[in-house]
Formats: C-alpha cells, structure tokens, sequence
C-alpha cells in the first residue's frame, strides 16, 4: 500500500505518492558574482580568484605589477571567468582611490563583493630604528585600506548591498616584539572594520574581518618555520566558503581562534618578558 493508502480504482494496486510540482522545476542559474579585488597578485588572494572564476564570476582586479597582473588575469579568463578587468596601480596613491574604484565598478557594472588584500610584512628591525620604515608599513596596512574601505563602504551603504571582505591578521590581536609594526597596521586595520561593520551592517552591507596565521605565500616565503605554515589553497576555500555565508570574523585556520583567545589573556606582566 501507499504511504496515503490511495488505490488505482481499475486495478486496486497501490498508487505511488503525487511528487511536488517544485521536484520538477528546472534549477535556478546562478547568477554570477561581480568582485573587485585590491592587491590581487597576492597570494592569497591569487588563490581565491581562481575559485571564483571557476565557478563563473566577474572579476576586476587591481594589482602594481602589471607583469603578475597580465599573468594572473590571463590564468583567470582560461578558468573560466564570466569577465576579467584590470587596472595597474599602486595602491599607496590615496588620491587616485575615488577614480580607481569607479571605473573598477562600472566595468564590473556593479559591485557584490570587494576584496582587499594588499599588504607589506616590512622589516620590523628597520622599522624600529627608522620611523620612515614605520610609516610606509602603517601606510600600506592601514591608511590605503581606511581610504578604500570609506569609499567602497559609502558606495554600498547607499545601495544597501555587497560585501566587504578584508585580509587583516592574527598579528593584530597582540602586539608581540618581532612584529609588532606589521601588528599594528592590522590592529588599527581590524579596529575600523568592527565599527564601519557596526556602522554599516545595518543598511544591509557585510563587512568581514579575514584573521589569517601565517601561510605559505610570496610574503612568508624563507621565514623559519614556514614549511608548517597553513596551505594557501585551504586558506582560500575557507575564505571563499566564509564570504558566502555572511560570516563577520573569520580566523584561518579555524585553530588561531583559540591561539589568540589564549594569547591575549596572558597578563601583560608575563607577556612582557617572553620572546614571542
Ligand atoms: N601570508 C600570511 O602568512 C598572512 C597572514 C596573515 C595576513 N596576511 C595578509 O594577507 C594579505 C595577502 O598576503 P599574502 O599572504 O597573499 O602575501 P603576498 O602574496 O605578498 O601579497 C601581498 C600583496 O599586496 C600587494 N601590495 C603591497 N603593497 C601594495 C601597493 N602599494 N599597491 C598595490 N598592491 C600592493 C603585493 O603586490 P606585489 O605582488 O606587487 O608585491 C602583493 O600582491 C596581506 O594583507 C597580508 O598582510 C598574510
């Protein structure tokens, strides 16, 4: 008998279950994704377009080397990209964000997701001896991300839409004597992201605060260690994956979360003398 106990009258057998009509309807396209990405020779960053494209998007992607720039937009249309654009700029040069980020989005015509990754590690022992250091590091983290980040947070405010994605740092949860320059570039970097989310999640606008350990990529390369570092294609999946389902912080690999939690308690008057 049917689950209904429904019978074909001509032939008393069984009837089989009606299927909803919804069973049947032909899947919804979906729709691809318009991102813009800032610093898109990275790493990292390389890694997650590679993702993208695959699964079809449009990417506009900004990067100062117009060699690694031509390569990894050429990868990206061969992956399958709906749309790939590019611009050559240094992303130092404030000034040149208000143009820069226009033109990205009428190419793109439109914005879903923006995703910004540039970023310097610097020298730290320069960086102490000599304030200039300091301050191109500072310059790059943190002040070039504000300028982007004020501009592409209004742009999305006024819509009420996209997602703003931002590689910070699990440097920035503690300031630590072999990098605390880089470390308070991402600090301030991760500060201003929790309030423009506090500020703008509210008019429909996601901002997420990306918290990396360290991971194998140009910038760790030679560093001590560096052969345990977190693989970058694991990394970018996570990030990927984390953008889609709206997720404001997002610590990679998911372990750092708890590194830090237990880091930032330790009391500063044991803090002080270890050699972190
Ligand atoms: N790798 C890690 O362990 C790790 C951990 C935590 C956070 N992060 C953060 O993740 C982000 C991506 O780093 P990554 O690991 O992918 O290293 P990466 O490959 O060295 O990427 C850094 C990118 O920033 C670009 N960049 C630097 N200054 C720029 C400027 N003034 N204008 C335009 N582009 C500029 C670099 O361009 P060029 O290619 O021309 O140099 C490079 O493409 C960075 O913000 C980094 O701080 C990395």
């Amino acid at each position: 008998m049917s689950k209904t106990g429904a019978v074909d009258p001509s032939t008393q057998e069984p009837l089989l279950p009606l299927r909803a009509a919804s069973e049947f309807a032909a899947p919804t396209p979906r729709v691809p994704k318009r991102i813009l990405v800032l610093g898109a020779t990275s790493g990292i960053a390389e890694t997650c377009c590679r993702l993208w494209a695959e699964r079809g998007d449009s990417l506009f992607l900004v990067a100062r080397s117009p060699e690694k720039l031509a390569a990894v937009a050429a990868d990206l249309h061969t992956r399958g990209a709906a749309f790939v654009g590019t611009t050559v700029a240094n992303l130092d040069d404030t000034a040149a964000h208000p143009e820069l980020l226009a033109h990205a989005i009428n190419s793109l015509a439109g914005l879903d997701i923006a995703f910004l990754a540039l970023g310097v590690l610097g020298d730290q022992a320069q960086a102490e001896r000599n304030f200039a250091r300091a301050a191109e590091i500072l310059h790059t983290n943190f002040v070039a991300p504000v300028s982007l980040l004020t501009w592409l947070g209004n742009y999305c405010a006024q819509r009420h839409a996209g997602t703003l994605a931002v590689l910070s740092s699990v440097a920035g949860d503690r300031g630590r004597k072999s990098n605390y320059v880089y470390g308070s570039s991402k600090a301030g970097l991760s500060a201003f992201l929790g309030g423009l989310r506090n500020r703008i999640d509210r008019e429909g606008v996601r901002v997420m605060t990306i918290k990396p350990g360290p991971v194998k990529t140009a910038m760790t390369e030679g560093m001590q260690g560096s052969e345990k570092f977190a693989d970058v294609d694991k990394v970018a999946t996570t990030i990927v994956k984390s953008i889609d389902a709206g997720q404001d912080v997002l610590y990679v690999p998911g372990i750092w979360r708890v590194i830090m939690a237990v880091i930032r308690i330790i009391p500063e008057q044991i803090f002080k003398k270890l050699n972190l």
